[in-house]
């Protein structure tokens, strides 16, 4: 290429330069060598081209000359060829300007010769072609579409021409093809072509081998690795790998305690890829028991277990990645149970007190236990305590009852504490109990019973009416009035008398009291019955005899029955002259209406005519003769008998025994006759002292009752008579007990034998027969005594008397 002139003043000197050049340049030559030839490579011949003498040359000095540093090429000045002097790249001196042509001057001396000499370097293949880089990454997101083209920096020739890049070629493979474009700036370039989709789950990178290849002869060529890294989009949803995790705890895990690890994978990566856990749809009271590590997946107790509350937990898990999907499992949570619940007791329904009547088998209380666990732990059993008469009895589940099993007796316990136990079926077990506080409640099964079986009670006679005579106690254990005793008398009669109006008891201490005096000669013992009531409804009661017995007391004389001692009869007994010493002339016969020791009679003589004639047995009363009777003994004797008893402050009667001692029965009679005109006077003197007695006693009763009717009349209430422990009957006394004759009817409380004369002066003495009533008929003589005292006969065939006894004779008397 010539030189360019731009600027107007360069102009001149251009064109200057120009004409000068045109001149010189007549004889332009142009050679053509390859390049990368070696050195002395002749181009041409100079010499033959211009013309010259080669042996000139070098006197003309000759001479190539190339501007600049560089020779290149030279003249041989031997042979005149333009030969090559350093090996000529084409491509460093014409890069890619073709046809590259570099000038030379070929320069003669003497005379100046100037030719110029145009150099066209040929180009030879001797570059491959070359990609920038060796390699080529490339990020191409997964989500590019097909048909996406990528373009690849073009591969550079430094050749020309043919030498330079022709095509490239890559490597087949599945997800890219190639296109190549021609541009003028650009030359040839390839553009890679999305053949299918990418997936870089599937495949993270690809690797492409693109050749570029040049026309040459032989080709060159040059490769390029195109690294595809395929960029990660969220197209994938973490996924669980369970769907579902199951998994048990125990109730009461402590805050902390690991439950499961649910762990989920996205294939995604860098964010995509990052998961995050987390309760999906979980109801409150659940997040507040469990806890989910987002970055572990870690499920933890925050809170209390309760198996109780819920003995499952479903939750749902969500896993999302940080481009927003998300996947889903469950989490089944299942508690097992602990036994942490103690059973309760409750009690349904008690009867409370309970009469202690009840049957065995009633049922008393409902007993329910519960368990909140479950399973065995909530499999509740119940005891009691032992040795109790209540049992308990499984009814319907978890329902107990409470029976009795014995009798109950209040008397015996009247409150029991029954303590129910319940167990559970746990391991450890857990129990509890309760106390039930039982009541029994009276029943009045109990009638009063009497502290003895009998009682016996002592009374003197002749007691203070109203004097208590004995007690008797009836206990009963029942509650309240239940067990309140109250006493009364039975109602019955002894003698044909009510025995209220002998005796009253005390309603409420079960003090007996006499209301009258007694009597042992009249009435020896008897029975009253007591009965002794609760206050109960019903009411109980049971009795028991009290046996009264009177005791004697040395209130009687002895009465001497014989010799008959009344005024106007006497007696007179004939004793034989003849009699012997120790013959049995008389008899004193003598009762003591008392008994024992007050019965026992003694006789003694305490005056006589002839003192040494007649002895009297001491115990028997028998009269006999101590000596032989003589004939000088006096006629009439008598004798003074005194009769006495043993009892303490003793009593004695005396008789007279007139005896005649004679053989002959007139001298008896007149004697007899005697005696009748003497008891005349003393019978009228008797009459007279019965009746001022009968009028004495009468005025005195009037008293006594104007007395009690001013005091009934005070108080005002007329059945008071009985109020209190002791009433006195005003004015009831037993029938007639003693009878006077003729001198009315003498009402007595006394009853004894009367022993009166009847003023007939045939008949001495009589018995009384009301002795008949009053006497046990058991308690009487064995024998029945007939007494006869008929004149002239001796009485000593009597059978041995009691003392104690008390006869029922009868003697008939005739004079
Ligand atoms: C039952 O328990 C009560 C109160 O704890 C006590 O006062 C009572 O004495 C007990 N009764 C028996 C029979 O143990
Ligand atoms: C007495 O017994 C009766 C039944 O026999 C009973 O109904 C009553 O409650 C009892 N009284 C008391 C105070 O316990
Ligand atoms: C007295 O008790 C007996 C048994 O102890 C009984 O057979 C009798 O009927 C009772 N009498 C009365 C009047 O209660």
């Amino acid at each position: 290429m010539g030189n360019t002139c731009y600027a107007t003043e360069w102009q001149v000197i251009c064109i200057y330069f120009f004409l000068a050049v045109l001149h010189v340049s007549l004889g332009d030559f142009r050679y053509s060598v390859p390049e990368e030839t070696k050195n002395r490579y002749i181009i041409g011949s100079l010499t033959h081209d211009f013309n010259l003498d080669f042996k000139l040359l070098r006197a003309r000095r000759a001479r190539v000359d190339y501007q600049g540093s560089r020779r290149y090429c030279d003249i041989h000045l031997d042979t005149g060829d333009f030969i090559v002097l350093e090996r000529m790249d084409r491509e460093k001196l014409c890069g890619q300007t073709s046809p590259c042509l570099i000038h030379f001057e070929f320069i003669l001396e003497s005379p100046l010769e100037l030719h110029n000499i145009a150099l066209e370097i040929q180009d030879i293949n001797d570059n491959a072609p070359s990609f920038p880089k060796d390699v080529i990454k490339l990020e191409i997101s997964e989500t590019a579409p097909k048909g996406s083209r990528f373009q690849i920096a073009g591969a550079r020739d430094p050749d020309v021409g043919v030498n330079s890049v022709k095509t490239y070629i890559l490597r087949p493979n599945k997800h890219f093809g190639l296109d190549i474009h021609t541009s003028n700036e650009r030359g040839k370039y390839g553009e890679i072509v999305l053949k299918s989709t990418l997936d870089r789950e599937k495949e993270r990178e690809h690797s492409l081998l693109l050749t570029a290849v040049d026309g040459g002869d032989p080709p060159r060529s040059g490769t390029v690795i195109i690294n595809i890294v395929v960029l990660d989009s969220n197209d994938n949803a973490p996924v669980f790998l369970n769907a579902l995790y199951k998994v048990s705890i125990l109730e009461n895990s402590l805050p902390g305690t690991f439950v499961a690890k649910v762990s989920a994978t996205d294939k995604d990566e860098g964010a995509n890829g990052e998961i995050n856990y987390d309760f999906n749809h979980v109801s409150e009271s659940t997040k507040q028991l469990f806890d989910i590590d987002s970055k572990s997946g870690e499920i933890k107790v925050i809170g209390k277990i309760d198996f109780e509350e819920s003995a499952s937990y479903e939750i749902e898990i969500q896993a999302e990645d940080g481009g927003g999907q998300a996947g889903h499992c469950r989490v089944l949570v299942q508690i097992t149970d602990v036994n942490d619940n103690i059973p309760a007791i409750i009690v349904k329904s008690i009867s409370n007190p309970i009469p202690e009547n009840l049957p065995p088998g009633t049922e008393i209380a409902i007993i329910n236990v519960m368990d909140q666990d479950s399973g065995e732990n909530s499999k509740v059993t119940c005891t009691m305590s032992p040795n109790l008469p209540f049992k308990l009895q499984t009814s319907i589940r978890n329902y107990f009852t409470l029976v009795t099993e014995a009798g109950l007796d209040r008397e015996e316990y009247s409150e029991y504490n029954v303590t129910v136990t319940a167990t559970d079926g746990g391991s450890p077990s857990l129990s509890s109990s309760k106390i039930l506080h039982l009541i029994i409640a009276d029943i009045n099964d109990n009638p009063p019973t009497f502290d003895q079986q009998s009682y016996s009670a002592y009374v003197t006679e002749n007691n203070v009416p109203g004097s208590s005579i004995s007690s008797v106690t009836a206990r009963d254990p029942d509650w309240k009035q239940n067990g309140t005793v109250t006493y009364a008398l039975l109602p019955s009669e002894v003698n044909g008398i009510s025995v209220a109006s002998i005796f009253s008891i005390n309603r409420d201490s079960g003090v007996i009291h006499a209301v009258r005096s007694f009597d042992y000669e009249q009435l020896r013992s008897f029975k009253v019955h007591v009965v002794a009531k609760d206050n109960g409804s019903p009411q109980l009661s049971s009795n028991v005899t009290v046996s009264v017995f009177i005791t004697d007391q040395n209130d009687n004389s002895p009465q001497i029955l014989y010799p008959a001692q009344s005024g106007n009869s006497f007696m007179t007994e004939m004793v034989p002259k003849a009699a012997q010493a120790g013959s049995l002339v008389s008899k004193v016969i003598a009762v003591d209406a008392d008994s024992g020791q007050n019965a026992w009679l003694s006789y003694q003589i305490v005056k006589s005519t002839d003192p040494g004639l007649f002895t009297i047995g001491v115990h028997s009363g028998e009269i006999r003769t101590q000596r032989d009777v003589s004939q000088s003994d006096i006629m009439k004797q008598n004798l003074i008998v005194l009769v006495k008893d043993n009892g303490q402050r003793s009593h004695s009667s005396t008789c007279t025994v007139n005896f005649v001692i004679s053989d002959d029965y007139s001298d008896y009679t007149s004697e007899m006759k005697d005696h009748a005109a003497r008891s005349e006077n003393m019978s009228n003197t008797t009459a007279y002292l019965v009746i001022a007695l009968a009028v004495v006693t009468f005025l005195f009763l009037v008293f006594i009752t104007l007395i009690l009717v001013v005091k009934v009349c005070r108080r005002g209430k007329p059945g008071l008579l009985f109020d209190g422990a002791v009433a006195i009957p005003s004015a009831h006394f037993p029938p007639n007990y003693a009878e006077v004759e003729g001198s009315g009817t003498l009402r007595h409380s006394y009853i004894y034998d009367t022993f009166l004369t009847t003023g007939s002066r045939t008949s001495d003495f009589k018995f009384v027969s009301s002795y008949d009533s009053t006497m046990p008929r058991d308690s009487t003589l064995k024998k029945e005594q007939k007494v006869s005292n008929e004149a002239g006969k001796t009485i000593g065939q009597e059978e041995d008397m009691s003392c104690e006894k008390s006869a029922e004779m009868q003697s008939d008397r005739s004079s």
